[in-house]
């Protein structure tokens, strides 16, 4: 059974999906930790809920990044894990976490990639217009939001729709989409063949 560690910053609904996938039995995993950048991430409480340790780095603690990154870095090695999430995580990974743990990480972001990286993507895609929107998931590498894709699911954009709208639609794709890829991940489905993520068969 596969060790995961979730990254989450804010409100942490992807982590809950992820923690009711693992408690339905739709993942062949357990989550070992919770790693957060934030001492106020309502994700600290959903770990408390179901006995996950939180790892805390609060961020603005930090004289820079690179002190905050060394430390992350540190803790997430000690966690063992063999699986690192990025679930609503909202910094940019640095490129020797990106290394490390290269083909063992996975981020989720709110945009068809490569349309729309980097942050508020509902509203860039709301902005420009586009009559598909949906979300991506993702591994992580040393760009921004560039890494090999694993699942992606679209939604429709109407034309009365706002920001609050659209977010809603895709958020309910996102944690679908989510515990879907980190199954496939665990069940060893998942092979990187350059820019392409390959999904092996059911055995
Ligand atoms: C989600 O929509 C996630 O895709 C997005 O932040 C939200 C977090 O929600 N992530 C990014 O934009 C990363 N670039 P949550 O805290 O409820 O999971």
């Amino acid at each position: 059974m596969k060790k995961i560690a979730v990254l989450a910053s804010g409100r942490g609904s992807n982590f809950q999906a992820i923690l009711d996938s693992l408690a339905a039995g739709k993942i062949n995993g357990e989550c070992v930790a919770l790693l957060t950048d934030n001492k106020n991430s309502y994700s600290i409480e959903r770990a408390k809920n179901v006995g996950i340790p939180s790892i805390v780095h609060n961020f603005k603690d930090y004289p820079d990044k690179a002190s905050f990154e060394a430390d992350l870095l540190e803790s997430m090695k000690k966690t063992g894990a063999d699986l690192f999430v990025c679930a609503g995580y909202m910094r940019i990974i640095g490129p020797e976490i990106a290394r490390t743990f290269a083909g063992k990480m996975l981020n989720i972001h709110p945009a068809l990639l490569p349309a729309f990286p980097g942050l508020h993507a509902q509203k860039q895609a709301l902005d420009y217009g586009v009559k598909i929107a949906g979300c991506t998931v993702h591994f992580v590498d040393e760009g921004l939001d560039s890494g090999p894709i694993i699942i992606q699911k679209a939604v429709p954009v109407f034309d009365d729709d706002d920001e609050d709208a659209i977010d809603a639609r895709i958020l309910e794709q996102e944690h679908i989409a989510y515990s879907e890829a980190i199954a496939l991940f665990c069940d060893d489905r998942l092979v990187i063949e350059g820019r392409k993520v390959r999904v092996l068969p059911k055995v």
